[in-house]
């Protein structure tokens, strides 16, 4: 019998040597080192070569049968938007997100959602009655909107894989969900749980199962406080998409992003709303968003911003006042900070405001994060409002990128933007000349004002 192979593995990036290490070459992390031992392939029960010589023969591409496979519709449009149009059979699907965010919730929603379907939801976190209680509150009759009860969903608490496969062999379910990734563990090899070896060698235990079988799998995995997925970058690789669920856990609203789809678009987000009865779609996150405006006061200007391919107005607040110590605060949120201290640099340049010797605070309402460079001429417009204490007009967005000389510049996609803001019922929209210029106003009932400088939408807002 073949000797167990033993090495190690940083536990950041996947990094392999054959002797411990303080500090990884590859991404410079100090004590990440964890020895992985392995079992050789030939004693394990499951073995990953599988096809035969006939199914891998190359065929023509033109001979290659190109019918859409049936997707499998999860009853709720934001998850199968973010998807591509419904879970595609056989695929390897990762959802991952910071502890708390809802990642349970929103798969038992799902499998609950998903009537007569055989769906087996192993959890490696939660007792069958935990799992029991909570789809309990999912389906509490009393709730606005209580959710569908799937008669066909099975539940299992397991950590061990082998076992996990015993039980698919006894439910033979039309899907598998786990959660999660890290609490798995398999004989195969014989670190704990959670470790690099592990996550690898039980990602692609389930990728064998899932292309061999033709079940979907959805893996739960937890992501580090830097923000990436816990566990090597190679399960990515795995993995046919990478779902990120995010938001911030003070404020009701979640995005669910797609890092990677080989099934569908990247663009694509889905926004949902965690309440006491789980999780409920957004349809319209723009009224979702500026729903919390009453009465516009000075710094307060909207971004029409996009996520993706999808249109999302934002409310920029900044607060500028005099710095009563010695050193002026600079503080965003939602913002990058370094991106602010430029636009101030600008505006102190361009339109002559002695901005230095201020403190100046930015926000982005309902604790958005925003990174579209378009927000630069709201997030410009909000800070200059509150520095002369104006008020913008409530009816007013914003669309335009600043650049490093105050001139202003296009954005992505500035039709669907201003199409957007014209839904909404804003009566004006700033956006760069060059912009302007592209667009058909005709089209519009609002005012499309097209500007070249900073200095331009100062006179026009506050004149
Ligand atoms: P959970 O799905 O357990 O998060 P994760 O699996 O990502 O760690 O959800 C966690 C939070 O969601 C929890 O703090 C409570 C909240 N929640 C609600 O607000 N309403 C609900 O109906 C449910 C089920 C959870
Ligand atoms: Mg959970």
């Amino acid at each position: 019998m073949a000797k167990p192979k033993t090495y190690y593995s940083c536990r950041q990036c996947g990094y392999q040597s054959s002797s411990w290490l303080g500090r990884c070459p590859e991404c410079g992390q100090w004590n990440t080192f964890d020895e992985e031992v392995v079992a050789p392939v030939s004693t394990a029960g499951r073995s990953p070569r599988h096809s035969t010589a006939q199914d891998s023969l190359p065929k023509l591409l033109h001979e290659v049968s190109s019918s859409e496979t049936q997707r499998i519709p999860t009853q709720c449009a934001e998850f199968d938007r973010v998807l591509g149009g419904g879970i595609v059979p056989g695929s390897l699907l990762l959802i991952g997100g910071e502890p708390g965010i809802g990642k349970s919730t929103l798969l038992l929603q799902t499998a609950l959602q998903l009537k007569d379907m055989r769906v087996l939801y192993v959890s490696g976190e939660e007792s069958e009655q935990q799992i029991k209680m909570r789809a309990d509150r999912l389906m509490d009759p009393s709730a606005p909107e209580p959710m569908a009860c799937n008669s066909s969903l099975f539940v299992v608490s397991e950590t061990s894989t082998q076992r996990i496969f015993e039980h698919i062999e006894a439910v033979k379910p039309e899907m598998l969900i786990v959660d999660s990734i890290q609490t798995v563990s398999t004989d195969r090899a014989q670190s704990s749980a959670g470790s690099v070896t592990q996550i690898r060698e039980c990602a692609a235990e389930f990728q064998h199962y899932a292309k061999e079988s033709g079940v979907p799998v959805l893996l739960v995995g937890h992501i580090t406080k830097d923000g990436t997925l816990a566990g090597p970058k190679v399960m990515e690789h795995i993995v046919d998409a990478v779902l990120q669920f995010e938001g911030d856990k003070n404020y009701g609203y979640r995005i669910l992003r797609a890092q990677k789809n080989r099934f569908g678009s990247t663009a694509e987000i889905g926004i949902f709303e965690m309440l006491e009865g789980g999780l409920r779609q957004v349809a319209n996150p723009s009224q979702f968003l500026l729903s919390q405006r009453d009465k516009t006061l000075s710094g307060a200007a909207v971004a029409a911003t996009l996520e993706g391919i999808r249109p999302m107005f934002v409310e920029v607040q900044s607060l500028v006042s005099s710095a009563v110590y010695g050193t002026p605060q600079r503080n965003a949120n939602g913002f990058d900070l370094r991106r602010m201290n430029m636009l101030l640099a600008v505006l102190e340049k361009r339109c002559g405001f002695k901005l230095g010797a201020k403190d100046v605070f930015l926000n982005i309402a309902g604790g958005m994060k925003v990174s579209d460079p378009a927000t630069h001429l709201a997030v410009a417009s909000s800070i200059l409002s509150s520095n002369v204490d104006i008020a913008i007009d409530p009816t007013v967005c914003f669309a335009a990128e600043l650049g490093l000389s105050g001139e202003l510049r296009p954005v992505r996609n500035p039709m669907q933007r201003v199409a957007e803001a014209d839904r909404l019922g804003f009566e004006r929209i700033f956006v760069s000349a060059y912009d302007a210029r592209l667009l058909n106003k005709k089209r519009y009932h609002l005012e499309v004002i097209g500007v070249s400088v900073i200095e331009e939408v100062f006179r026009k807002l506050f004149a």
